[in-house]
């Protein structure tokens, strides 16, 4: 059964809004349907937390809270799921929730624009048994941003929540949330609005019918890329499936040989599995947009859009990574290697979608990977790097070195492995690595970076790595 109205829980209600249209964000809807204005706009791309949001949705009987940037989520995406806003912290006896307490008490906010996103930021962390670690607290705010407190009496306020009751509302009201959840979690959606086609199928078949009807329909999976179409460039997206919703392509599994992930998992999930195997992935993870970005992203959308910095990349294809696609037919399986044309321009053909990606397990090699932007957190990347290498008896037996933000496309340094294969890492063989860098990539200068920076950075890098290893500070694949 697919319904054009959407459901979801708002202040321990089921509301449903009939016909939604399918390019509306949800911070839009907030704001002037809901007239909520706590929940503020600031850059409209995901990047300043100033929309943040907290999600509730159903994981194995629990409720799931999750931040996420209201301005670049679609509002269709909240079918199934509960809507959490600043508005709503405050008890029905008018106290403060602990974590707009703590702001208060440790001065947390000045102007106050950028105070509702950093409180549901901290909120969602307070629900998710948070340790209120240094490294925890860093993450949870890294996508706000604030332009007068300063950061310190926020990490403070963060801080102070460790001891705090942890009994509020929402805990109280969790048996009727989660029966709200059940009730409103089962259903496809098909809307048809305003001239826009909007598609949530709940399974892989039902994916397949709308492909053979909807040829030339957008894959909507986390949006962080996509939904900027709406918001920036102020266009339309006329036709979307939602990859989302379906169940099915969330997981990760893994054979001893190959870890896999499902194409609407997303970057959180992984960001903690891979982190046992390749920790250096977790690593890069931890630096890609923010924690709202990687609550819905996926790496399936990072492949999808091909983009020459996407962070992914570089460190599948050094690892040999494999992405699964299917049509209504058949499924293919495709080296990474293959699978990136040009600037921003992939192999997968209409009707096909990703399904999964293979990630190989080296169990006897090193991986390490690198990042350069030009803030920490929250930044896109001018060059990032990654190597994957087996040594045998002092000699390098197999070599992927691959780079992002080195040419048009995510690219490996073939002419740069050739001179580590079979060699033992010495000085002149790291100054001929360096130096074949220049015959695999000739970069571009744009507003990240020139040229010459490019370079020069991927030199170090390998560079680094070359040390990292011969001092044997390595990181390598745990098991
Ligand atoms: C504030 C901000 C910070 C960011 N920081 C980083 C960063 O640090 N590093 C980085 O690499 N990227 C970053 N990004 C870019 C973006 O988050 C990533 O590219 C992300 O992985 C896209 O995944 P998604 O699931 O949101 O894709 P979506 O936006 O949903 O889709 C992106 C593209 O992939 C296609 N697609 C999605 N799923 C499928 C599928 N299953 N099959 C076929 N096609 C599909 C879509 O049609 C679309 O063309 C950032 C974005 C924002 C807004
Ligand atoms: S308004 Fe800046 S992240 Fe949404
Ligand atoms: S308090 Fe003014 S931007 Fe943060």
């Amino acid at each position: 059964m697919s319904s054009d109205n959407i459901d979801f829980i708002y202040q321990e209600k089921i509301f449903t809004i009939k016909n939604p249209d399918s390019n509306e964000t949800l911070l839009n809807y907030i704001r002037t349907k809901l007239k909520k204005t706590g929940t503020k706009e600031g850059c409209a791309e995901g990047g300043c937390g100033a929309c943040t949001v907290v999600l509730g949705e159903l994981k194995n009987n629990e409720i799931n809270y999750q931040a996420i940037n209201s301005c670049i989520t679609f509002l269709p995406t909240l079918q199934g799921k509960q809507l959490i806003l600043v508005e709503d912290l405050i008890s029905k006896e008018g106290h403060l929730h602990p974590v707009q307490q703590a702001m208060v008490n440790y001065h947390g906010s000045q102007c106050g624009f950028c105070t509702p996103g950093f409180v549901m930021s901290l909120f969602s962390m307070f629900k998710k048994n948070s340790k209120f670690k240094n490294d925890e607290i860093k993450d949870s705010i890294a996508g706000n941003l604030c332009r007068c407190t300063g950061y310190q009496p926020i990490i403070k306020a963060a801080k102070s929540l460790k001891n705090k009751n942890k009994n509020d509302q929402f805990r109280k009201n969790k048996k009727n949330t989660i029966k709200l959840l059940k009730k409103i979690n089962n259903k496809s959606i098909v809307i048809y609005s305003d001239g826009k086609k909007y598609f949530a199928p709940r399974y892989i078949t039902e994916l397949k019918k709308i492909l053979k009807k909807n040829i030339d329909v957008n894959f909507l999976s986390g949006g962080t890329d996509l939904s900027l179409i709406v918001t920036k460039e102020r266009k339309n997206i006329n036709s979307i499936v939602y990859m989302n919703s379906i169940r099915e392509l969330n997981y990760i599994k893994n054979n001893n040989k190959y870890i896999e992930v499902g194409a609407s998992t997303p970057l959180i999930e992984l960001e903690n599995y891979i982190k046992k195997y390749y920790p250096d992935f977790t690593k890069i993870l931890k630096r890609y947009g923010s924690t709202q970005i990687r609550n819905v992203a996926t790496v399936a959308g990072n492949i999808a859009t091909a983009s020459p910095i996407g962070d992914c990349l570089p460190l599948l294809l050094s690892l040999n990574g494999k992405v699964v696609l299917q049509d209504l037919k058949k499924t293919k399986i495709i080296s990474l290697d293959d699978f990136f044309i040009s600037y921003r321009k992939t192999r997968l053909q209409k009707g096909q979608f990703i399904h999964s990606i293979r990630i190989p397990l080296f169990k006897d090699n090193t991986f390490k990977a690198y990042k350069i932007s030009k803030r920490f957190d929250d930044d896109i990347s001018s060059v990032c790097a990654a190597f994957n290498l087996e040594i045998v008896k002092n000699k390098i037996q197999s070599v992927r070195i691959a780079y992002g933000g080195m040419a048009a496309i995510p690219k490996r340094a073939i002419y740069c492995e050739k001179i580590f294969s079979n060699s033992v890492v010495t000085d002149s063989i790291i100054e001929k690595a360096k130096k074949a860098l220049e015959k695999d990539f000739s970069p571009i200068s744009d507003m990240r970076a020139s040229r010459l920076y490019r370079m020069e950075v991927a030199k170090n890098l390998l560079e680094k790595f070359c040390v990292e290893i011969k001092q044997k500070k390595l990181i390598g694949v745990y098991f």
